[in-house]
């Protein structure tokens, strides 16, 4: 069924969605993953950017609310640092720049963890990633 054009546009503003953020739209222009990202390199969560990095471009648009869809999510008794990964970005979350809609990349499954780690000669002690009790 086909929804006539303004029918959709009403109810796309009465719900207030953010615009889409499209990374490949945005591969051109070549800027680094911090400039949005701010912290994926220095702490614990990445981050997601606010409407005044957007503006450094988007002059013309009014403010608006940023999307910030979690694609990678892990349940809160884990323990995950970006900081303490000094690897790429890809390694975890592949060509994020080819994709309009971000898809995940690598599961963020335990098993996904320990075997990565296991490759790599890191850690694999219950305790890195889960305060279990002292
Ligand atoms: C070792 C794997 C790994 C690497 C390397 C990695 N990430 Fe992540 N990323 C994850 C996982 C796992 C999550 C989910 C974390 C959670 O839910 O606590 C995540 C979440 C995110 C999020 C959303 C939530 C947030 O604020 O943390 C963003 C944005 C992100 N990563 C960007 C980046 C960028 C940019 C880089 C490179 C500078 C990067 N990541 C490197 C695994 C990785
Ligand atoms: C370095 C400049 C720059 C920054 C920063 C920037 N954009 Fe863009 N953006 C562009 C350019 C260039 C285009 C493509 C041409 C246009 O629509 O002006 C674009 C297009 C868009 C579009 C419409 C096209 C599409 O399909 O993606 C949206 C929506 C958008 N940007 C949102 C954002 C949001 C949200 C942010 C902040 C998270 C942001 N932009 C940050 C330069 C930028
Ligand atoms: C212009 C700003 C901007 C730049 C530059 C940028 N991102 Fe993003 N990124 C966003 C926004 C906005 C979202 C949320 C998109 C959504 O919700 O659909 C996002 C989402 C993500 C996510 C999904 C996080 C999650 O789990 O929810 C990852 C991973 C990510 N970005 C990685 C990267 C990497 C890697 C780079 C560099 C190659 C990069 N980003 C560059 C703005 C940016
Ligand atoms: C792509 C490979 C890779 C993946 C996937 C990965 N890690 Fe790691 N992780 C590493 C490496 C390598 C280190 C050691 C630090 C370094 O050199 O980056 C590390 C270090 C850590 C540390 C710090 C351990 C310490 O105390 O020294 C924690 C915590 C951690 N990872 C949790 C996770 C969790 C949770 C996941 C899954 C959601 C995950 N990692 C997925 C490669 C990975
Ligand atoms: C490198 C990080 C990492 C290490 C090391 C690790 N885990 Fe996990 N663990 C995870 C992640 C991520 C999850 C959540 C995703 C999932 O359920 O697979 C998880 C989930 C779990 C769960 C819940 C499973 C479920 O089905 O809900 C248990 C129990 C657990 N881990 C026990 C352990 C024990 C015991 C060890 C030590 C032998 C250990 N973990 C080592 C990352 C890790």
């Amino acid at each position: 069924m086909r929804l006539p054009l303004f029918l959709l546009l009403s109810w796309s503003a009465l719900a207030a969605e953010p615009a889409p953020f499209s990374h490949k739209t945005h591969a051109g222009l070549n800027l680094p993953c911090l400039f949005c990202h701010k912290t994926a390199a220095s702490a614990e969560r990445a981050t997601f950017p606010e409407w005044k990095t957007c503006r450094t471009c988007h002059t013309e648009k009014a403010e608006q609310p940023i999307p910030s869809r979690r694609v990678y999510k892990l349940p809160d008794f884990v323990f995950f640092s970006h900081a303490r990964h000094k690897m790429e970005c890809a390694a975890c979350h592949g060509d994020v720049k080819a994709q309009a809609k971000l898809e995940p990349h690598r599961s963020t499954k335990m098993a996904a963890c320990v075997d990565c780690h296991k490759e790599h000669s890191a850690t694999v002690v219950c305790n890195a990633c889960h305060e279990l009790g002292q």
